[in-house]
């Protein structure tokens, strides 16, 4: 594996599974303060042309923290050369004779593609536009599996914006590497789950059914991944704001939820869940942006140690 650009590249559960094993040694090296320099001599450049808080802050924690380098931008839109109109092919060729690895996000779909295509160094997409962000996927699954001892058989309800939400894309690409697992996609029909992701999954025989009312798959959910509304993709604000509280987890949601289900956000959470879900045991988001930290280590390590 020389680029993470996609989830579609993996194509076998053991590809990822590797990389959760890889994190699970990494978790309890950090916890026993005995985290490997597997990074030592090695620079990682984060070029962030768009927001970010976690994503980039853990690529940077889990270099640093493997006693790795770590330089960048984040604000590249406005900052880099990209404002003159340099293309990310060059960004990417440039920085490849810099840096021993390139984390990217951009708000164009097959920015890191672009980045990737004669980089010389490995190339780790960090999310382009409403596509993919396989980092996130990879700690998504992580976190189901930690949270529920398995990736098999597990009854999966991923709710908001389903249609520009590159955490869902890339999430359910590597659960339906899994058998057994069944996908409740519930979105109002504008934000609907993309056509490529349905052929993708009937391709794997991986069943899923679609809904708009979350209220009827929660209790049978083993997990709900809810999504925030990806007000940066809408070009009509008045359209955004119609959707934005499409789907909102409360506690009188919560007591239809089976007593072991998971509950996941990505992060930023902004108007999908009230602030007394936090309380509950069942509610994972914090330990699953914590896990990035864990999967993010593993990915360098992978590519670069
Ligand atoms: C997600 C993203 O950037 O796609 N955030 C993240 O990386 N944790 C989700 C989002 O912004 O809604």
């Amino acid at each position: 594996m020389q680029h993470i650009l996609s989830s579609e590249q993996f194509r076998e559960a053991a590809a990822v599974d590797e990389i959760l094993n890889a994190a699970v040694e990494l978790a309890a090296a950090d916890a026993a303060g005995s985290l490997p320099a597997c990074l030592a001599g090695k620079l990682i450049a984060c070029l962030f042309f768009e927001p970010s808080t976690r994503t980039r802050l853990s690529f940077t924690a889990a270099a640093l923290k493997l006693g790795g380098q770590v330089m960048g931008m984040e604000h590249g839109t406005v900052s880099s050369s990209v404002s003159k109109g340099e293309t990310m092919y060059d960004t990417g060729r440039v920085v490849s004779g810099l840096a021993d690895a390139i984390v990217i996000r951009h708000a164009r779909e097959g920015a890191a593609d672009e980045a990737a295509r004669d980089s010389a160094v490995p190339v780790i997409n960090a999310g382009d536009g409403g596509n993919q962000h396989p980092t996130q996927a990879l700690l998504d699954v992580y976190t189901i599996w930690q949270e529920t001892g398995r990736l098999r058989d597990l009854h999966i309800v991923m709710a908001g914006d389903l249609l520009y939400g590159r955490t869902i894309h890339s999430t359910l690409t590597l659960l339906s590497l899994y058998a057994g697992n069944h996908f409740y996609f519930v979105a109002p029909k504008r934000l609907r789950l993309p056509d490529t992701y349905i052929a993708l999954l009937k391709q794997r025989n991986i069943t899923f059914t679609e809904t708009e009312d979350l209220r009827e798959v929660l209790p049978v959910a083993d997990v709900v991944y809810m999504t925030r509304v990806q007000q940066e993709r809408f070009t009509d604000v008045t359209e955004y704001e119609r959707y934005k509280g499409a789907y909102f987890l409360d506690a009188a949601l919560l007591a239809r939820l089976g007593p072991r289900a998971v509950i996941m956000h990505a992060l930023p959470r902004v108007h999908e869940m009230a602030l007394e879900v936090d309380a509950d045991p069942r509610a994972a988001y914090f330990r699953q942006a914590k896990n990035g930290l864990y999967i993010r280590m593993a990915i360098l390590q992978l590519l670069l140690a």
